[in-house]
């Protein structure tokens, strides 16, 4: 690496060197041979149906819970046009996922940002915000959140699960990085304990390619021929030469492996940005997660953090706009810094690089 080149704390992209180009030209070339007319043609609103099975499968749910898309992103817009009208109220964490808050206030949503800790939710905030108006959604990312690297306690997805129903409310639970566990045990996903209020997107982003752009969404029987028909009526069907390749890859039993490589490549560049940060950031507040892309800071206010977003060029680094995460804009003390796509060597660096520009724009 240059020792000049800026290091990008910015993108929560995967690393390039783990994408399985290879592979995927061989399930692209058998698949092609196999299914060519009906991966070429125009086919069903709602997916592949190979691939749509094999995820009923994997998810243990009926084959018309699942509706494939281009990507999970594709089904935040869908929820915004579809379940919300200009003026409903959505429940989001906050912070939370920048383009989900931007999908849901395009939609002229009504968005109310509920406090995260680092186990969640304040529930407080929660059921104070509740007395005031019920949402139609809320949107959450319960493990390894982008963007703090947040996962909800267990006690905290249960009191959400007992108020989806009492107050009947729909779960929207964006689970990307779900399969990306490094340390501990797994809490039930919403769709688990709340399958009938739970919308459950996900995608092979993380896990497989992004390029790839095949997302899938699970929800409740009552709600999902809405979303079959608004797939039809919006774009036909998704993309179904992407879509076959992902099955031949799934259906050749490369997936689990794939993560567990991913794990292994992964977990040892969170480790190395822990250390990092406990050796050159003291004093700063920071989530230790314990899987996926993402951990985040809280700077103390005696730092300058608008300036450190602005000007951490100056210091070699690029910063994500921390305010972008926030309902309410206020972020300028929040830095999310993603460790997968980016080698220890670069980590280290950057964190090096990171503390020093703390220190120029300390305050007073
Ligand atoms: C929480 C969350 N949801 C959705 C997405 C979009 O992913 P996809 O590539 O499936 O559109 C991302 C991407 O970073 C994400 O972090």
């Amino acid at each position: 690496m240059d020792n000049n080149e800026p290091i990008y704390f910015t993108r929560g992209n995967p690393a390039t060197s783990a994408l399985p180009i290879e592979d995927f030209r061989m399930c692209a070339d058998a698949i092609i041979q196999k299914e060519g007319k009906v991966l070429f043609q125009y086919g069903h609103y709602s997916g592949y149906g190979p691939l749509r099975q094999w995820i009923a499968d994997w998810f243990e749910v009926e084959y018309e819970q699942v509706l494939m898309g281009n990507s999970s992103m594709e089904f935040l817009t869908f929820f915004a046009f579809l379940l919300l009208e200009k003026g409903d109220t959505v429940f989001l964490e906050n912070p939370s996922y920048d383009r989900a808050i931007t999908a849901m206030k395009r939609a002229g949503a009504n968005v109310v940002g509920i406090p995260l800790e680092p186990d969640g939710i304040n529930l407080d905030a929660f059921e104070a915000a509740l007395q005031v108006s019920v949402p139609k959604l809320f949107y959450i990312v319960p493990d390894f959140q982008n963007p703090t690297g947040v996962t909800t306690a267990l006690a905290k997805r249960n009191r959400i699960a007992e108020l989806s129903r009492e107050y009947e409310f729909l779960v929207v639970e964006d689970a990307p990085y779900r399969f990306l566990r490094y340390q501990g045990e797994d809490p039930p996903t919403f769709l688990e304990l709340v399958p009938e209020k739970t919308l459950h997107i996900s995608s092979f982003s993380k896990i497989m390619s992004p390029g790839v752009r095949v997302g899938f969404l699970i929800g409740p029987n009552d709600v999902m021929p809405k979303l079959h028909k608004w797939s039809e009526d919006t774009y036909i069907h998704p993309a179904l030469v992407t879509e076959g390749i992902v099955y031949e890859y799934c259906r050749r039993g490369l997936l689990e492996p794939n993560i567990e490589a991913l794990k292994s490549l992964y977990a040892p560049r969170m480790e190395c940005m822990l250390q990092m940060l406990d050796r050159k950031l003291q004093g700063v507040d920071f989530i230790r997660p314990e899987g996926g892309f993402f951990l985040s800071l809280n700077l103390p206010e005696e730092i300058n953090g608008r300036a450190l977003q602005l000007n951490a060029d100056d210091f070699g680094i690029v910063l994500s706009d921390g305010s972008g995460f926030f309902t309410d804009g206020k972020g300028d003390n929040f830095v999310r810094l993603p460790f997968c796509g980016i080698s220890p060597e670069e980590i280290e660096k950057g964190v090096s690089r990171l503390a020093k520009a703390l220190d120029y724009h300390r305050r007073g």
